[in-house]
């Protein structure tokens, strides 16, 4: 996984159908999708529940490019080696999910996957000051995290001050909630490389009708370069 800070758009399997998901992947690469993000809920640190390594691991053999699983859940530790087993190439635990973020992105690293760190629309960009050097990605949550189709919540403020503190460091930005046409502009200008979009990416097609999978990405990548 070479870095690159060039804009990449990660659909949200969340807003996939959820009995095809090895369809629905393998439609949405061919459609242009850089990575392939998988929300991972627990039903305890948000209020739904999607599915755990058993899934991730299946769906592992359908994505070819990168698979940036998101755990909304809580604790974290004791699962992360399910997930480097399931095949993550990006782990992301969010630093509101237990007391000790430092030793969590350590032991995603030392599990041979790409540490990310996450952080809710009400936590402060310093929450992540002193784990810089432990992170590839800054997860920036643009909505309350535990379900897809929200309404945007504007970060541009904490992913300035986070593309700031980063410097030349190789970490990646991830905006993750309510990403669409309309806000990719908004997030991009501050400094987002990665965007996440669930249900801007996956309205209006199908995996059997997936052009309007294309279209969405094309026209959400446009906005954010644009
Ligand atoms: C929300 C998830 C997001 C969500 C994005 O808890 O972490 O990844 O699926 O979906 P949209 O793009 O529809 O807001
Ligand atoms: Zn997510």
């Amino acid at each position: 996984m070479a870095f690159d800070r060039s804009i990449k758009i990660a659909p949200s399997i969340l807003a996939a159908d959820f009995a095809n998901f090895g369809a629905e992947v393998r439609a949405v690469e061919a459609e242009g999708a850089d990575w392939i993000h998988v929300d991972v809920m627990d039903g305890h640190f948000v209020p739904n529940l999607t599915f755990g390594p058993p899934m991730v691991k299946a769906l592992r053999r359908h994505v070819t490019t990168v698979m940036d699983v998101h755990l909304m859940i809580s604790p974290v530790d004791a699962y992360i080696a399910a997930f480097a087993d399931a095949g993550a190439d990006v782990l992301t635990a969010h630093v509101e999910a237990g007391p000790h973020i430092h030793r969590t992105l350590q032991a995603i690293r030392g599990a041979g996957m790409k540490a990310g760190v996450a952080l809710n629309p009400g936590t402060p960009a310093g929450a992540v000051a002193h784990v810089l050097d432990l992170c590839d990605l800054i997860c920036v949550m643009t909505v309350n995290p535990g379900f897809g189709g929200q309404s945007f919540i504007d970060m541009s403020d904490k992913i300035a001050e986070l593309r700031r503190v980063i410097g030349d460091r190789e970490i990646h930005i991830e905006i993750d909630g309510g990403v669409d046409v309309k806000t990719a502009p908004t997030v991009a200008r501050a400094g987002a490389d990665v965007l996440v979009a669930g249900s801007a990416v996956f309205r209006g097609g199908s995996v059997g009708d997936p052009a309007p999978y294309g279209e969405n990405i094309r026209a959400i990548r446009a906005a954010a370069e644009g």
